[in-house]
């Protein structure tokens, strides 16, 4: 081999993994802001036999999640969520964005077929599109800076869930009386937005549903207070699904996980 296609050989060994790892951050980071993606939110408990296992074998099976994780990252992003302890028979969630479902899907066959998916019952699956704002176009200039905030959810955050569906009474109203009673909706949730950080899922057609909301915040009093809030709009009472199930958990790493669930 000649020297300058070693060297070649060298250097892409050495870039190679970061240009890479650049390029899988760019699809997260598009993955997570953009329209047209879609979010899957898959809740998993662990069956009787992973009580059984030793640490050793937990840790072999563990590890098997990270490979899943590695595999499928280029097309999809995965958030991990431990449930376990926070809500009802249930211990993780994944929260799934992809340009494709089937990329998605491909993703939760492989999770399912691995040594660790061998130990998962699925206990629901829900998925949403995101889509560009429908009412904050016509909102007040102040509304929409106020809108700008940034959310800080602060350090080891809790995630929140709540799938909603809304009335045939709602859909049938005309864009305006939707978007003022939206209007209100923002003007009760302003006071939190820096403390809550969210995201909006479209769910009509794609599941049993109308919206998947998902939230982080460190301080739970304030989602309390924020909840209580809404449920005083116009626009609450044409709500016919709120939760059912709400899923609370805590935002952790794959590592993360694999250290706590390996105990
Ligand atoms: C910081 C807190 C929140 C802020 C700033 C906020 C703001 C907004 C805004 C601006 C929209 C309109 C989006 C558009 O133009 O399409 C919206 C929609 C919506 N929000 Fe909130 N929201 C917050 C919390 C919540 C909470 C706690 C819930 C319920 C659990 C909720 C449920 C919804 C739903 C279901 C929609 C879609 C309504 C529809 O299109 O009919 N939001 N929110």
């Amino acid at each position: 081999m000649r020297f300058g296609s070693a060297v070649l050989i060298f250097v892409w060994l050495m870039v190679g993994p970061w240009l890479s790892d650049a390029r899988a951050a760019a699809d997260r980071e598009a993955l997570l802001t953009e329209p047209s993606v879609y979010g899957t939110f898959a809740v998993f408990a662990l069956d009787e036999g992973w009580a059984k296992q030793d640490p050793a074998m937990r840790i072999v099976r563990l590890t098997s999640l990270k490979g899943v994780v590695e595999q499928h990252r280029e097309h999809v992003t995965i958030d991990l969520y431990l449930l376990r302890g926070l809500s009802d028979h249930a211990d993780l969630l994944f929260r799934i964005h992809a340009a494709e479902l089937r990329q998605t899907q491909e993703f939760l066959l492989d999770l399912k077929s691995s040594q660790l998916g061998k130990h998962l019952k699925t206990v629901g699956i829900m998925h949403g599109l995101t889509k560009k704002p429908n009412y904050v176009p016509g909102f007040s200039d102040q509304m929409k800076t106020d809108l700008k905030t940034l959310s800080e959810p602060g350090q080891n955050p809790y995630a929140i869930v709540i799938p909603i569906k809304k009335s045939a009474e709602w859909w049938g109203l005309d864009q305006e009386k939707r978007a003022a009673m939206m209007q209100e909706h923002t003007a009760a949730t302003l006071p939190y937005l820096k403390t809550v950080k969210r995201k909006l899922y479209h769910a009509s057609g794609l599941d049993d549903l109308d919206f998947i909301t998902y939230f982080e915040t460190s301080k739970l009093e304030d989602f309390h207070r924020l909840v209580l809030s809404l449920e005083q709009v116009q626009e609450f009472q044409y709500t016919r699904r709120f939760g059912n199930p709400t899923i609370l958990g805590t935002v952790k790493s794959v590592d993360e996980i694999v250290e706590l669930l390996a105990q």
